[in-house]
């Protein structure tokens, strides 16, 4: 297959098929922070298309702050059951705040109501105000659609390289990398 994106779809519905994991969409973003150090951390990928691939989060998040300075980021991916290994390279930015307003609207309320009673990657007292925030923010909206946090929405991951990893008991694991060029992507194997 010459478009990794198609690629990407097909392998992701592989590993949903029979899926034997509990969160089936986790990936692991990394971000760069100011001192160049990596920080990955694992979100749920929402989508992907042309555009790249979809998460969300709050923008004033460690990871949100981080890529306001460097867009550059990794996702990367092991689904275990299947044997696949993704890698994706390329610039996060925001998506647009229509698009954040429909992954909100997907939501559940309960994690509508967890996202509207935290400040993510802040500092937290007592692991007693989890319990106590969160039921203050259910007391507050009661009976109302909880509104999307203004900080709160998505990043598109614009690939420039995916890497489709095959993997194989004999370690001959097969290595497709796609790296794209003015628009065109071109695909090189690569040595287990
Ligand atoms: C399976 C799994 C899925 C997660 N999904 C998300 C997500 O979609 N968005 C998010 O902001 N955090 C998600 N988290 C929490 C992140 O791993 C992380 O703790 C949080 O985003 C704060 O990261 P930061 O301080 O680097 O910004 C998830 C954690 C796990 C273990």
């Amino acid at each position: 297959m010459d478009n990794p994106i198609s690629k990407f779809k097909v392998w992701w519905q592989d590993s949903q098929a029979n899926s034997p994991l509990n969160q089936k969409n986790a990936v692991c973003v990394s971000t760069l922070d100011e001192g160049g150090f990596p920080s990955g951390r694992f979100v749920d990928l929402k989508a992907v298309s042309d555009e790249g691939f979809v998460f969300c989060s709050y923008m004033d998040s460690e990871k949100g702050k981080q890529i306001s300075h460097n867009s550059k980021s990794a996702m990367t991916i092991w689904w275990d059951h299947v044997g696949y290994q993704v890698r994706v390279i390329g610039h996060a930015k925001e998506i647009s705040k229509i698009e954040a307003d429909r992954f909100w609207e997907k939501r559940t309320r309960s994690a509508q109501l967890t996202t509207s009673a935290f400040e993510q990657s802040a500092p937290l007292e007592s692991e007693s105000l989890l319990e106590t925030r969160l039921q203050k923010a259910s007391i507050k909206l009661d009976g109302q659609p909880v509104p999307k946090p203004d900080n709160w929405g998505g990043y598109v991951i614009k690939p420039v390289s995916i890497e489709f990893l095959t993997f194989r008991e004999s370690r001959l694991h097969l290595r497709e990398l796609y790296e794209r060029t003015d628009g065109y992507w071109s695909k090189q194997l690569l040595q287990p």
